[in-house]
């Protein structure tokens, strides 16, 4: 990443292939996958931008939340990179990565923001108002929404990873055929359920009554009524902001997009949304968490810092 924010070489290594047998990331597959592949991908990476590690401002690396042993890896290179070109580490959390990538490719996106954070393992509004300053005002009682999409995905036999799935099956459905709850709709709380609409699905489909198709779009329809729903509550009870922001995995689903930019336009604020490939995971948004951290004068991180298997925003 360079300082006006072109991505000068990024690489992504899916595991999708080695975990889709099992419907879901396995932990001990992840941690050896890792192992094996960062060096080389590093190595490569650093060669197709053409740049020698004495070359480099700071190093930052995802310290957690998530699978430990893919962290560890990850954080550990890191390290040994920082301390042999002599450079700071930034130790940087996946959610951080997140939260700011919006910035990362809509530069007028100013602080303060009302941010909807939407990936397979965490579903949240935050206030972003500030590099390191976010207030959550929601979470999920159960599921995140990725974990929803792929559960519903599951369910339906479409394969893993299913959000990008269930998205595609969807656009063949009816969204109204199928009779779905939406969970905690019109709650004071602003907080998000979705292992009720997973149930229903499960029931939908073990009936026997309904078509795949129209159970992926009813449940992509009603996963996004409680979305703006949730939303609206949240922004209600939020200090003013004037951009409405959506980020992670499930960010990159336009139907999602589609109705966050309705919600805005009815709010009367402006929407920003990072393409769909720096909304699913990637080392861009990690690096680009760690630059406006190393820009915003924060301190950097010390080599001993510990992989952290949870970690709150
Ligand atoms: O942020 P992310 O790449 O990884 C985590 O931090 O979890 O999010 C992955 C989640 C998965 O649950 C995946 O099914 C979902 O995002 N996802 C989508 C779409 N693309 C990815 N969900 C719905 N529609 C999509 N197009
Ligand atoms: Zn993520």
């Amino acid at each position: 990443m360079a300082d006006d924010r072109t991505i000068v070489a990024q690489k992504i290594a899916s595991q999708d292939e080695e975990h889709a047998p099992y419907g879901g990331v396995v932990p001990e597959i992840a941690a050896r996958a890792h192992a094996e592949r960062l060096s080389p991908m590093i190595a490569a990476v650093l060669a197709e931008a053409d740049v020698g590690l004495e070359e480099l401002d700071a190093i930052a690396a995802t310290a957690g939340p998530g699978l430990i042993g893919g962290v560890m890896v990850g954080l550990v290179s890191a390290k040994a990179l920082a301390m042999a070109s002599d450079v700071p580490l930034y130790a940087v959390n996946h959610l951080e990565g997140h939260a700011l990538s919006p910035r990362l490719a809509d530069p007028s996106l100013e602080f303060p923001y009302a941010l909807l954070l939407v990936s397979g393992g965490h579903c949240q509004i935050i206030r972003v108002e500030g590099v390191g300053r976010y207030r959550r005002l929601a979470t999920t009682i159960d599921d995140a929404l990725g974990e929803a999409f792929d559960k519903t995905a599951k369910i339906l036999g479409l394969g893993f990873p299913g959000g990008p799935a269930v998205e595609r099956l969807a656009r063949e459905g009816d969204a109204t055929a199928v009779p779905l709850p939406r969970p905690l709709a019109g709650s004071s709380e602003p907080h998000f359920s979705f292992a009720g609409l997973k149930s229903a699905v499960l029931r939908a489909h073990e009936s026997g009554r309904f078509e795949a198709a129209d159970i992926a779009a009813s449940f992509q329809q009603a996963a996004i009524d409680c979305v703006v729903d949730r939303l609206r509550r949240a922004l209600d009870a939020m200090e003013p902001v004037e951009t409405l922001v959506v980020a992670g995995g499930v960010a990159a689903n336009a139907s999602v997009r589609t109705a966050l930019e309705a919600l805005a336009d009815d709010w009367g604020l402006r929407f920003s949304a990072p393409p769909p490939s720096l909304c699913t995971d990637n080392a861009a948004m990690i690096a680009w968490a760690g630059q406006e951290r190393l820009h915003a004068g924060l301190a950097a991180d010390p080599l001993d810092f510990a992989a952290r298997p949870r970690w709150p925003l």
